[in-house]
């Protein structure tokens, strides 16, 4: 049985393992590909599948969105790059849609193993439906794994993003639910004097100290 026991997974706060690749737009360097920009890399199970399709041409059609969230899009299966050239053209050619992004051609699973993407009691032989959200600084800042049988949510997606842009430009956290509009939480009070400071705010909603929010 293929297992991942030399491929530790990546965990949130480990920088993003670097590899080398063959990509459906050419090789890449995965190190110089993320350089200061948000990166999504993702997995999907197989081509020429359905789920994997209505997931695939998602990404597709929002790709314009992610570009304006300094975000670039990275897919990865385990097939071979003339089977990614084969379902790009298909799917653009029976839906229209294009899949401008590269997608990996990971035929010896070691980008998948790398990622743990591969996780055996799922599949041997087919990647798991991963989404990892790299930083500009190359660090993986959120993990989200699927099973081959359902389809990822690209609005939770896009609001996993863009709160944690908006956590780092604010220096702030979301709660519960959030969308960009929403209060966002400030950080608690680490003196007595910030409390103090805080207990008098006007623009806090504070149903108690250490849970404070505010518009930004
Ligand atoms: C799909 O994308 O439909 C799929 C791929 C692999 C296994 C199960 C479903």
């Amino acid at each position: 049985m293929e297992t991942q026991e030399n491929y530790p997974m990546p965990r949130i706060g480990d920088m993003a393992p670097d590899f080398k690749a063959k990509t459906s737009r050419g090789d890449i360097q995965f190190s110089e590909f993320i350089k200061g920009k948000w990166t999504l890399l993702f997995s999907h199970p197989a081509d020429f599948t359905p789920v994997c399709t209505t997931e695939m041409s998602g990404f597709a059609l929002k790709s314009k969105d992610f570009e304006k969230m300094n975000t670039k899009l990275i897919g990865l299966s385990i097939d071979s790059i003339n089977s990614h050239i084969a379902w790009i053209e298909d799917v653009r050619e029976k839906m229209g849609i294009l899949m401008d992004f590269p997608i990996i051609a990971d035929i010896d699973m070691k980008v998948a193993k790398l990622y743990g993407m591969l996780q055996p009691g799922e599949s041997e032989t087919a990647a798991v439906r991963a989404v990892f959200f790299i930083d500009p600084k190359g660090k993986i800042r959120l993990i989200m794994y699927y099973p081959l049988n359902v389809g990822r949510n690209m609005d939770e997606i896009i609001r996993a993003l863009q709160a944690l842009q908006t956590a780092d430009e604010h220096k702030v956290a979301l709660p519960l639910n959030w969308h960009p509009g929403d209060k966002v939480i400030v950080p608690a009070p680490t003196t007595v004097e910030a409390l103090e400071e805080r207990l008098k705010a006007k623009d806090l909603e504070m149903p108690t100290f250490y849970l404070a929010k505010k518009k930004l």
